[in-house]
């Protein structure tokens, strides 16, 4: 039988408060594959239904005892006002739907983030999650309905100038950033070269391949264009490639149900565990 074939139960969630590396799922061989996302930035591509959401389901499951403790915050765009909405509760305020209130939640987070490269300029120079200063997650689902698809021109350049400004300084400060985007062409997504890691799910085209995950990316065997279109066999599977490693890795995202995330919200909705 094909490696990974087979849907993936979630990943019960880590006993420790652990900024990261972060168990998303499973690598061809059968081990766990962990995720860095503290000291970087990520870029999720795959086209509708490629299990872009068990990707950031997966993520931010992994993440929920760190949040609880006070060490990650995960602030959420969700302008489709789909994928997260379902969890919002474990967002409290730092929840945007509306395109302007995604825009002012961006723009706190570059505040965040300059505030600390103030404070720890000359003094640190890499951060380390603590109560005071945790590793602040933004979210983006679907981040070409805040760009590229945005019809107020005001408001795009807004926002593409904050995700612009986290994705170039925040790293060093601990701010990072999550986007999915499901069409890669390069004029929907002129920042996509800002994301140090990559993730290509499902693509319709093999031209996509390279355009997410970087030249030369399909002729190291990254063949996302022929991850397999029905759920069950092909949803959530992907390859990541790593800023650090020019060799894509295929992976499988374990499945974060509907179930799931209500649960998760039961237990972690207020950023507090109850
Ligand atoms: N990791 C997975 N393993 C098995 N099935 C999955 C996985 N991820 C998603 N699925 C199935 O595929 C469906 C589509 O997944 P999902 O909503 O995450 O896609 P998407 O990439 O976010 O699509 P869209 O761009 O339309 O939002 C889910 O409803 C689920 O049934
Ligand atoms: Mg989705």
């Amino acid at each position: 039988m094909t490696p990974l074939a087979e849907p993936l139960p979630a990943v019960p969630t880590p006993q420790l408060a652990d900024v990261g590396p972060v168990e998303i799922g499973t690598c061809e061989d059968g081990t766990p594959y962990r995720l860095n996302l503290h000291g970087t930035h990520v870029l999720v591509a795959g086209a509708t239904g490629s299990g872009k959401g068990s990707w950031i389901w997966s993520i931010i499951r992994g993440l929920l005892p760190a949040t609880a403790a006070g060490l990650v915050q995960i602030w959420a765009l969700d302008p489709k006002l789909m994928e997260l909405s379902y969890g919002r509760r474990l967002f409290g305020d730092r929840y945007a739907a509306d395109p302007e209130q995604c825009a002012d939640l961006l723009d706190e987070a570059v505040k965040v983030m300059q505030e600390r490269a103030g404070r720890f300029a000359g003094v640190q120079r890499s951060h380390v999650p603590t109560t005071d200063d945790p590793f602040v997650l933004v979210v983006v689902d679907e981040v070409a309905f805040l760009t590229a698809y945005q019809p107020d021109k005001h408001l795009r350049h807004r926002i593409t100038a904050a995700l612009a400004t986290l994705t170039t300084q925040g790293r060093a400060v601990g701010v990072g950033v999550l986007a999915a985007l499901q069409d890669p062409r390069k004029e929907v997504m002129n920042i996509r070269n800002l994301f140090p890691d990559k993730i290509a799910l499902r693509l319709d085209e093999s031209e996509q391949v390279d355009m997410v995950l970087g030249d030369g990316a399909r002729d190291r065997g990254a063949h996302a264009d022929l991850i397999s279109p029905r759920p069950e066999l092909g949803a959530g599977v992907a390859y990541v490639r790593l800023e650090t490693s020019p060799d894509p890795v295929r992976v499988r995202a374990a499945y974060v149900s509907d179930t799931d995330i209500k649960a998760m919200a039961n237990e972690y909705a207020g950023g507090e565990a109850v």
